[in-house]
């Protein structure tokens, strides 16, 4: 299998075509942003952490018969995935209220969701990823309702594996961000999970394990990500 052309840089990774049309290969860099990109920054490592992080996350839902894009790790920074056509929406899945779910509907942070609450964005920074309703997605095009259906089965069905996953690790899965694709028909778990897009907080004192750090400028932020493959990579 050789590595191709560059297909798409994003602001966190970048994705090559291989020698096999049904196989890209993604390369996870150390650039960190939020704010739709307008705060950026390098962060030493941060790539090679995410991508083993993303792996051990895409090998245990693959393990529990999620469907995932994910073939192998190749090496300290790049994963071979299956090529997918993405699907241009965020999904999110939030079990506490946190960042712009708190901001909008004036919760505090942490504090406890009656539900599991999901929300579609658009991927689109110009646009600052506005929220989407079932009404939008189908007004604009982006999936059928079964697929819908099926990302929302796929993201609850994540939430429930990740969070004792997480719990025996002493972290609290407080929301994070999926991205799904098609392929022959079928929708698989695209992108990545890591800290960059989820919200990781230490089960015994709270202190937030992910991209807030970076976000908040709270400091130690590659330390925080290094914490959470430590605790991934523990046997439990
Ligand atoms: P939010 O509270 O800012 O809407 O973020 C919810 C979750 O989604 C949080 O875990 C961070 C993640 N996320 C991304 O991965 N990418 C994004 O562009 C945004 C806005 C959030
Ligand atoms: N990923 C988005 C950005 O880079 C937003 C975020 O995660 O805060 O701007």
């Amino acid at each position: 299998m050789q590595k191709g052309d560059l297909l798409y840089e994003g602001k966190a990774k970048r994705v090559y075509l291989t020698d096999d049309p049904t196989l890209y290969i993604v390369e996870y860099k150390d650039t960190a942003t939020a704010f739709d990109g307008l705060k950026k920054e390098e962060l030493t490592n941060k790539g090679v952490l995410n991508n083993s992080i993303a792996a051990l996350f895409f090998l245990m839902l693959q393990g529990a018969g999620v469907p995932t894009h994910f073939i192998k790790k190749l090496n300290e920074r790049e994963m071979l995935v299956k090529a997918l056509q993405i699907i241009p929406m965020e999904v999110i899945v939030r079990n506490i209220a946190a960042g712009s779910l708190s901001k909008r509907l004036g919760l505090a942070e942490g504090a406890p969701l009656a539900c599991t609450v999901l929300e579609f964005n658009l991927k689109n920074d110009e646009l600052h990823d506005p929220m989407l309703n079932h009404y939008h997605i189908q007004a604009l095009g982006l999936a059928t309702p079964q697929e819908v259906a099926r990302m929302e089965e796929l993201a609850l069905r994540i939430n429930d594996l990740l969070r004792p996953f997480l719990e025996k690790r002493d972290i609290i899965l407080v929301d994070f961000k999926l991205e799904f694709g098609r392929s022959q028909g079928e929708i698989f778990l695209g992108d990545e999970i890591s800290p960059d897009t989820c919200r990781f907080w230490d089960a015994g004192s709270g202190e937030k394990l992910d991209k807030d750090r970076f976000r908040r400028d709270l400091g130690g932020v590659t330390d925080a990500y290094a914490e959470v493959l430590r605790r991934l990579q523990e046997v439990k």
